[in-house]
C-alpha cells in the first residue's frame, strides 16, 4: 500500500507509521503539528508533509500517488470548556469533510477512519426489572450528590453494565463524541457516492508509550503518570469505579494496519470496536500505577466531568473474528511500559 497518514506524528499515528514500514508500505505522513500538542515544528524530512486537512490545496498535493487513506487527525480529548466546541466542530467534522472532498476528486477508494468509542455515549446497561436500557445523560444534582450511577430510565433501580457491539444506538454526548460520529455519517455517505471502502475503528481508550504529556487533552492515564512525576498523588474524580477498557497503542496500531489492508476485501462500510477486552476501573488504574512507581496512592475527589459517561466498555470480538486481530498486553506489562517511557 502507499498509504496517507493523516495525524502520522501524533500518538497513535507514529506508531502506526513505525508498523507501516516495518510491513513494507509506503507511508507519507500529513500532519499539522498544532502548538496545543505538538511543542515544537519538525525538520523536514522525506515522507512528512505538514499541513492541516482543512487545507484543500495541499492536502489535494499529498494525495498525488496514494491508494489508502488512514485518517487519525483529530482534536481529541473531552475538550476544557465550551470554548472548545466549533474547534472540535472544525476539527474534527469539517476536517474529515474536506479530507472526503478531496479523496474523491482524486479517486482514492480506500479509507480508515479513527472513531471512538465515545459515539456510543453511556455504554450497555441492563435493568433487572426492564432488560436492557438507555440510560438518560446523569443530571448535575444527582452527581452533585455523589449519586454517579446512571439509573433505570423507567424504574430508577440500579443498573449492571455490560459491553456494546457495533450495532448499538449510538448516542454522543459531548462535544468531541458529536464530532467523531459526524464523521463516521460523513464517511457513509461518502462510501454511497463514491463505491469506496471505509473501516471506522472506534478505539477504546488508548495508552502507552508516547502519550501525550502535561495536556489536560491527555487521556487519564497520561495525566496520572505527570502527577506521580511532579510527586503529587493521582487524583481519581467521581467514586473511581467508573469502568473503561484501556488499549495498548501497539494493539491500536496493529488494528489500524491490519483493516487498512483487508479493505479491498471489506464490504462498504465495517465499523469495528478496539479494545483490549479487559474492563478495568479508573481507581484501579490510578492504585496500579502508583504501585509501580512507587508513589503516593492516589486520592478520590468525588469530583466529576459533565460530558463523562460512566461506564464504557466494549466488544472487540467482530475485529477479532472478521481480521484475525489479537490484543497482546495485558494491563500490568501496558503499564509498565508507559512508566518506563522518558
Ligand atoms: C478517552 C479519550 C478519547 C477516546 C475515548 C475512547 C483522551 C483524553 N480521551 O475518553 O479521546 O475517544 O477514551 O473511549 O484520551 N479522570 C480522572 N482523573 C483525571 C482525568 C480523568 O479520574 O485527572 C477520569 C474521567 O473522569 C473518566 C476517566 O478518567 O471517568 C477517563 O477519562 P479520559 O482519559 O479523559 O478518557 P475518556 O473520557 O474515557
Amino acid at each position: 500500500m502507499r498509504v496517507l497518514l493523516t495525524g502520522g506524528a501524533g500518538f497513535i499515528g507514529r506508531h502506526v507509521e513505525d508498523q507501516l514500514v516495518a510491513g513494507g508500505h509506503e507511508v507519507v505522513v500529513y500532519d499539522s503539528f498544532r502548538p496545543d500538542v505538538h511543542a515544537q515544528r519538525p525538520e523536514p524530512r522525506p515522507g512528512l508533509i505538514v499541513g492541516d486537512v482543512r487545507d484543500r490545496e495541499t492536502l489535494a498535493s499529498a494525495l498525488h500517488g496514494i491508494d489508502t487513506v488512514i485518517h487519525l487527525a483529530a482534536k481529541v480529548g473531552l475538550g476544557v470548556d465550551l470554548d472548545d466546541l466549533d474547534d472540535y466542530v472544525s476539527s474534527n467534522s469539517l476536517g474529515t469533510a474536506v479530507l472526503l472532498k478531496e479523496l474523491a476528486h482524486a479517486k482514492i477508494r480506500h479509507l480508515v477512519y479513527a472513531s471512538s468509542m465515545v459515539v456510543y455515549g453511556e455504554g450497555r446497561y441492563d435493568c433487572d426489572r426492564h432488560g436492557q436500557v438507555a440510560p438518560e445523560p446523569r443530571r448535575t444534582e444527582d452527581l452533585d450528590a455523589g449519586n454517579f450511577e446512571p439509573p433505570c430510565p423507567v424504574c430508577a433501580a440500579p443498573l449492571r453494565p455490560g459491553l456494546v457491539k457495533e450495532d448499538a444506538v449510538l448516542d454522543p454526548r459531548n462535544a468531541y463524541a458529536t464530532s467523531k460520529l459526524s464523521g463516521e455519517h460523513l464517511a457513509q455517505w461518502w462510501v454511497r457516492e463514491t463505491g469506496s471502502r471505509v473501516s471506522a475503528l472506534r478505539f477504546h481508550n488508548v495508552y502507552g508509550p508516547g502519550m501525550p504529556r502535561n495536556t489536560p487533552y491527555a487521556g487519564v492515564a497520561a495525566i496520572f503518570r505527570s502527577a506521580l512525576d511532579r510527586g503529587e498523588a493521582p487524583r481519581v474524580f467521581e467514586d473511581g469505579r467508573q469502568r473503561r477498557d484501556f488499549v495498548h497503542v501497539r494493539d491500536v496500531a496493529a488494528a489500524v494496519t491490519l483493516s487498512a489492508a483487508a479493505l479491498p476485501q471489506q464490504p462498504a462500510f465495517t465499523a469495528y470496536n478496539v479494545g483490549s477486552g479487559t474492563v478495568t476501573t479508573i481507581g484501579e488504574i490510578a492504585t496500579e500505577l502508583s504501585r509501580a512507581y512507587g508513589g503516593p496512592a492516589p486520592v478520590v475527589t468525588g469530583q466529576y466531568r459533565l460530558g463523562d459517561v460512566r461506564h464504557i466498555t466494549a466488544s472487540s470480538e467482530r475485529l477479532k473474528h472478521e481480521l484475525g486481530w489479537k490484543p497482546t498486553f495485558d494491563i500490568q506489562t501496558g503499564l509498565t511500559d508507559l512508566l518506563h517511557d522518558r
